[in-house]
């Protein structure tokens, strides 16, 4: 073999050894094999996409009496399913796990009156917005003229629920913090209100309606205070997901559904 052969035998074991490593790399990584299907294509292979909500926050989520999941939020999940032609499986998560139970896989989706925030939006991908919610303070009748803005709340003893945005405007508005009691859900916050151990709750304003439809004794003071959107959050990079899910929102958006939707859970 003359030296020249040798340097052409080299460099085509070379372009050889590269393309091979190119087509295998693709292949084992490419859509639609093994673990890399991606969320969405586990969920149609599974036939059925997995939901965690916190059910305490009616009209949004809830449990009805037979123990099924009722609500608004509901009903956006299952035109989502039934687009995806996959059926609906609910886990009820309290809401301090519910950010921890998308990311750690456990479910595939969370709808649960999210509000769309930039910390969440670091950690988590969200849909379009499908609802503009805002906050507001619920208090007793005597409170009436009293505690009228959230600027009135200095020095009031003050519920909302953990980790909401909710806790958050708590937080800013008395001004000690030790005012401000954090509770697991709505139902304990509103308890201490009607036993007079809080003086108010901050809430957004569709479960402020739910809450004071139920208890005559309690009502919403004054306007809403704040602008939300609400947004279904899934992982990160799980593009295919998403898209699917804000192609749903779109549709319910365009063709009225969504409204219709709204007036079933808000009106009442
Ligand atoms: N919108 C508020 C937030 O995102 C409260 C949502 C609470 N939702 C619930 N299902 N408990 O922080």
């Amino acid at each position: 073999m003359t030296k020249r052969t040798i340097i052409l035998a080299t460099i085509i074991i070379f372009i050889l050894g590269g393309l091979g490593l190119i087509l295998y790399g693709q292949f084992f990584s490419g859509n639609g094999n093994g673990q890399e299907l991606g969320r969405l294509g586990e969920i149609k292979k599974r036939g059925e996409i997995i939901i965690g909500t916190d059910a305490t926050y009616p009209p949004m989520e809830s449990l009805d009496e037979q123990g099924n999941f009722s609500g608004m939020d509901i009903d956006i999940i299952k035109e989502i399913a039934s687009d995806l032609g996959v059926e609906v499986k609910f886990k009820n998560v309290i809401w301090e796990e519910i950010f921890n139970a998308v990311k750690n896989g456990e479910v595939d989706v969370i709808i649960s009156a999210i509000t769309i925030t930039q910390e969440r939006t670091e950690t988590l991908a969200f849909s379009d917005p499908y609802f503009n919610a805002g906050q507001v303070i619920v208090s007793t009748k005597d409170k009436e003229g009293v505690i009228n803005r959230p600027e009135d709340l200095g020095g009031y003893r003050v519920g909302a629920q953990v980790g909401t945005t909710s806790e958050e405007e708590a937080r800013k508005y008395t001004n000690d913090l030790s005012l401000v009691s954090a509770y697991e859900n709505y139902d304990l916050a509103k308890e201490d209100l009607l036993e007079g151990k809080i003086d108010a709750i901050i809430i957004d304003y569709p479960a402020a309606v739910g809450m004071t439809a139920k208890d005559k004794g309690l009502q919403i003071m004054g306007d809403i205070f704040t602008q939300e959107f609400y947004g279904i959050a899934i992982q990160k990079d799980q593009q295919e997901l998403l898209l699917q899910i804000n192609k749903t929102i779109r549709r319910l958006k365009r063709e009225g559904e969504l409204k219709k939707i709204e007036e079933k859970w808000l009106s009442q």
